[in-house]
């Protein structure tokens, strides 16, 4: 057994009794038929290692941490150009907030709230010819796993209740910093958010991130060694929204979390992570993932502070 193998077994088993305060989301509707005592961790380490316990074979909805995917493919796209539509300061608020969106004439704080997102689905529907395919398609490439699908299920529950992310799309729409049809954009988006993946999975998909760019398993160079400095940077400040601060203090690693319960981290030069665990807190993260974070990185003693 190596280290992390050893801690991760160690904490993994204080946390079978984990008081649990959160609650799964249930604003989309499909994500309510969750069970909620699933919990999975896989951490993948720069040589390809994987260490995987409990859950993480089992697949759960990927939703915002989709949100890393679609940066990467439009910063490959536009580079620094990127920053005219969407900003990269953290906003302080929660995922779905209107208010600074009024304020600032349509730009959102960043890539990883919804409006930023969306302007990114926008920006992937303007340059790619199949952007649904090729958003898959990327995710296989990644994880050299085909078997990833969206779940339409949970597109269809999401797009039937997204009130809230519509009229984001529209205060943007009116701004000018949405070039597409609505409807198209948000079909989109809402495909994005439903990948259905498996810790196994992502962790893998994620670990360019901790080696400049570079996918360590299969050698591709996925983003420039600049262009993911940008991106951890974003994920650090942006990446768990009003909890970024919280997330940054107590785990001390740039990551993302969705709204399914997946948290995702990066070491740099080290590891990938990813927790599952469907209840959240009130901002919306995995209670226990980041609890599970914390204690990680305080027993190996490696944040990247
Ligand atoms: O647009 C939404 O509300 C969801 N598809 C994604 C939100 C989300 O995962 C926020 N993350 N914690």
């Amino acid at each position: 057994m190596n280290q992390y193998e050893t801690v991760l077994h160690h904490i993994f088993n204080d946390f079978k009794t984990f008081e649990n305060s959160g609650k799964k989301a249930t604003y989309i509707p499909e994500l309510a038929h969750v069970d909620e005592n699933l919990f999975g961790v896989s951490l993948t380490c720069l040589n390809g290692t994987q260490i995987s316990l409990g859950d993480a074979h089992q697949p759960f909805s990927i939703q915002s941490i989709s949100k890393v995917f679609s940066l990467v493919l439009a910063y490959n796209i536009l580079g620094e150009d990127l920053w005219k539509r969407v900003d990269v300061e953290p906003s302080g608020d929660t995922f779905n907030s209107l208010i600074l969106l009024e304020l600032e004439l349509g730009i959102p704080r960043n890539p990883f709230i919804n409006a930023g997102a969306i302007v990114l689905a926008d920006i992937l529907i303007s340059h790619l010819q199949n952007p649904k395919e090729d958003f898959l398609k990327f995710i296989h490439q990644l994880t050299n796993d085909h078997s990833i699908q969206y779940d339409l299920k949970v597109f269809n529950s999401e797009k039937s209740v997204a009130y809230r992310n519509y009229s984001l799309i529209n205060l943007m729409k009116s701004f000018g910093n949405i070039h597409n049809d609505i409807d198209t954009v948000m079909d989109f988006y809402f495909r994005m958010c439903s990948v259905n993946i498996t810790c196994e999975q992502l962790s893998k998909a994620v670990l360019f991130f901790a080696n400049d760019g570079v996918h360590p398993i299969s050698k591709e160079q996925i983003l420039t060694p600049k262009g993911n400095r940008r991106i951890n940077a974003i994920m650090q400040l942006c990446g768990f929204y009003d909890e970024a601060g919280e997330f940054a203090y107590r785990v001390g690693l740039p990551g993302k979390s969705g709204v399914g319960g997946g948290i995702m981290a990066i070491h740099p030069g080290l590891y990938s992570v990813v927790v599952f665990s469907p209840k959240l807190n009130k901002k919306g993260n995995s209670t226990k993932g980041m609890a599970f974070l914390e204690r990680l990185t305080s027993e190996l003693n490696n944040s990247i502070f």
